[in-house]
């Protein structure tokens, strides 16, 4: 298939002060189209809004998946793409969940390099920015029958971005969800999935309400087992070994999760990918043997866990800093990301010397 390019005549103004995350999208986008049973006119073309009938299935039965990965501009002025294959295996593994098409991977990825090239003075420099991708497939076949559509859009949008949280890496404060869930097993959980997100807000709101970041989520049968966090996975150093919840079909499995269970390996971090008991994560922290807790996640990095709250209680972890491990994987994933550290592992494409 063919890229066409159609450039802006209109470039907008950049955004000055603090980006914050995902609120400005740069001059371009790509896009293509699924009818037929083939994807056909793949662009690039300025930013705008979508066509869409008011009776597109994507907004009355949540046919549509999404990814989120990152290019570094780096002060050698190279443009650094962090493991955007496996966002884009991922995609696709979503789409065949939701019965949506796959895609021809390789040219989705030069696409995507065609259109940050395009936008390259939208990459923002400062330390802990990147240029956030955003690819997306939604269900465009005006039908309001409960069926997989028949057309679909595939588009990326690049949005320069801050840090996640709005006190950067300043450790945040966890609520424990002990009644609304997330995923189950069988479910969608496992897949990025437009869904997922909305059926998570409320426990989001909830936990701000009482003054938490985010909610911690349990698992659907016990309520007992540690899932993850809002837009992260999550870590618990327990004397000296690293415990995440394994993926058994209703976690993200996320990339940033994969890349720093190597990264703690590397450091010779015992890793246990289990099912993590909260009650036994309060007992820890409780006996002073929990040493620290962060999430990971391509929007949030490395993000420590300074408190959390269960059954009641609030717990104090690492005296409510950034813990050591965490501020070492920190550094080595956002070295590798930047250039600052070898990209032993091969994680990272430099697209532009
Ligand atoms: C629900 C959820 N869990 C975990 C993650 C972390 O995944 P990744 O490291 O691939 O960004 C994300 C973000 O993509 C997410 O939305």
């Amino acid at each position: 298939m063919e890229l066409k390019i159609i450039k802006t005549e209109n470039k907008k103004a950049k955004p000055t002060g603090k980006l914050g995350f995902g609120k400005y999208f740069t001059d371009h986008m790509f896009i293509m189209e699924y009818e037929g049973g083939e994807w056909k006119n793949a662009r690039i073309q300025p930013y705008q809004d979508l066509h869409l009938a008011p009776s597109a299935s994507v907004l009355h039965y949540a046919q549509g998946v999404f990814e989120g990965a990152k290019a570094y501009k780096n002060s050698k002025g190279e443009i650094r793409l962090f493991r955007l294959n496996d966002n884009l295996d991922r995609m696709c593994d979503s789409a065949e969940r939701l019965c949506m098409p796959t895609f021809d991977k390789k040219f989705v990825y030069d696409a995507i390099k065609q259109l940050i090239f395009i936008d390259e003075d939208w990459i923002p420099t400062d330390e802990g920015t990147a240029l956030y991708i955003r690819p997306t497939m939604i269900a465009t076949e005006p039908a309001l029958g409960v069926h997989a559509s028949k057309t679909y859009y595939m588009y990326v949008i690049v949005s320069p971005v801050g840090a996640y949280y709005a006190h950067g890496l300043a450790p945040v404060k966890l609520l424990v969800e002990e009644n609304y869930v997330r995923a189950a097993k069988g479910g969608t959980g496992g897949h990025k999935v437009i869904g997922n997100y909305a059926a998570s807000m409320k426990a989001g709101e909830n936990a701000q309400a009482k003054g938490y970041d985010q909610a911690m989520w349990l698992d659907a049968k016990h309520h007992r087992y540690v899932e993850e966090v809002g837009a992260m996975n999550i870590f618990f150093v327990i004397d000296g070994v690293a415990y995440t919840p394994a993926l058994r079909g209703s976690i993200l499995p996320g990339i940033t999760r994969r890349s720093v269970i190597t990264l703690l390996k590397s450091h010779n971090i015992k890793v246990r990918e289990m099912n993590v008991d909260i009650r036994k994560v309060a007992e820890a922290a409780e006996n002073g043997k929990l040493n620290e807790i962060f999430g990971t996640g391509t929007a949030a990095v490395i993000s420590p866990v300074g408190w959390f709250g269960y059954h009641g209680k609030d717990y104090e972890v690492n005296k409510g800093e950034m813990g050591e491990i965490s501020k070492m994987i920190y550094d080595e994933l956002t070295g590798i990301q930047n250039g600052k550290y070898p990209d032993k592992f091969g994680w990272v494409d430099i697209i532009k010397k």
